[in-house]
């Protein structure tokens, strides 16, 4: 156990917003790239500090390695969430890597959004982690099918969050007669969509556990209610000496925009 845990800070020695099944996740579907593939290239949405970078950037089977990131924003995720990555560049990120002693020549960055991006370069792994808003996942996924190869994968991490826009994209993929597997990981945040030669990859051999998918968006969309909830209604009591009010409190629903005010909380 400790020397697996000592493997996964080796290959991710930098801080990220993934978990240890995330991570093992992100390798696992590494290994089965790896196995298909003399060389592959590997784009990411969303790098923050590079934390999700490093094992791509680390295997020698991986030529390219592009990093797409929209930097310095303060935004709201789906659950009305509040995150800053304010002063977060990648000049940063490139030196966090760098402090690692990991070659960063086949690295590029982009400090933008995939939307924008005009050569369609083809990648064999791309993983979706930006801002988690259903619009802007689904974005991310509609762009980035130009950049993906025939037989290519593609994760999204925060499922529970951004289920709805891959539900969206699943529809999508349909409509264009694209050929896919969705598969969630369970106990994970990540899940993927298998294009090509990789549908008829046997998962249950090379994943640690999968679970349903749709079974998984059903208790997802119950919580993320709660989160919405939590993040934006607030609660005003009033204390009456004699109780004349028969309700002593008033709810309030603030507006996506006015929410931040979560004095809720105090
Ligand atoms: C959840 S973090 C990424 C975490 C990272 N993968 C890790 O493992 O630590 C989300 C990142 O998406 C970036 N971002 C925001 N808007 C974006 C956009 N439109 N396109 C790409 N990245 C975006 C943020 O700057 C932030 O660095």
């Amino acid at each position: 156990m400790n020397n697996f845990k000592e493997k996964l800070k080796n290959l991710f020695p930098i801080e990220s917003q993934t978990s240890d099944l995330d991570k093992i996740v992100l390798l696992q579907t590494l290994d089965l790239i790896r196995k298909k593939n003399s060389y592959y290239k590997y784009l990411e949405i969303g790098s923050f500090l590079g934390g999700s970078l490093t094992p791509a950037l680390m295997d020698k089977k991986c030529k390219k390695v592009l990093s797409i990131d929209k930097r310095n924003q303060i935004l709201d995720d789906e659950r009305n969430e509040n995150w800053s990555y304010k002063n977060v560049s990648n000049a940063l990120m490139v030196r966090k890597i760098n402090q690692y002693k990991i070659n960063t020549l086949k690295l590029d960055t982009y400090d933008g959004d995939i939307k924008e991006i005009k050569n369609d370069e083809e990648f064999d792994l791309i993983f979706i982690d930006g801002i988690h808003t259903v619009e802007n996942c689904f974005s991310d996924l509609i762009n980035s099918l130009r950049f993906k190869k025939k037989n290519s994968i593609i994760l999204f991490h925060d499922t529970s969050i951004i289920f709805k826009a891959i539900k969206l994209c699943l529809v999508f993929l349909e409509n264009q007669k694209i050929s896919y597997k969705i598969i969630k990981f369970k106990n994970s945040e990540m899940s993927g969509l298998f294009f090509g030669s990789y549908i008829k990859n046997n998962f249950k051999k090379n994943y640690i556990t999968i679970e349903n998918f749709n079974k998984f968006c059903d208790n997802a969309q119950d919580k993320l209610l709660l989160h919405q909830i939590n993040n934006r209604l607030k609660i005003k009591f009033k204390f009456w000496r004699f109780l004349k009010n028969k309700y002593p409190f008033k709810l309030e629903l603030l507006s996506k925009k006015t929410k931040r005010s979560l004095d809720f909380h105090k």
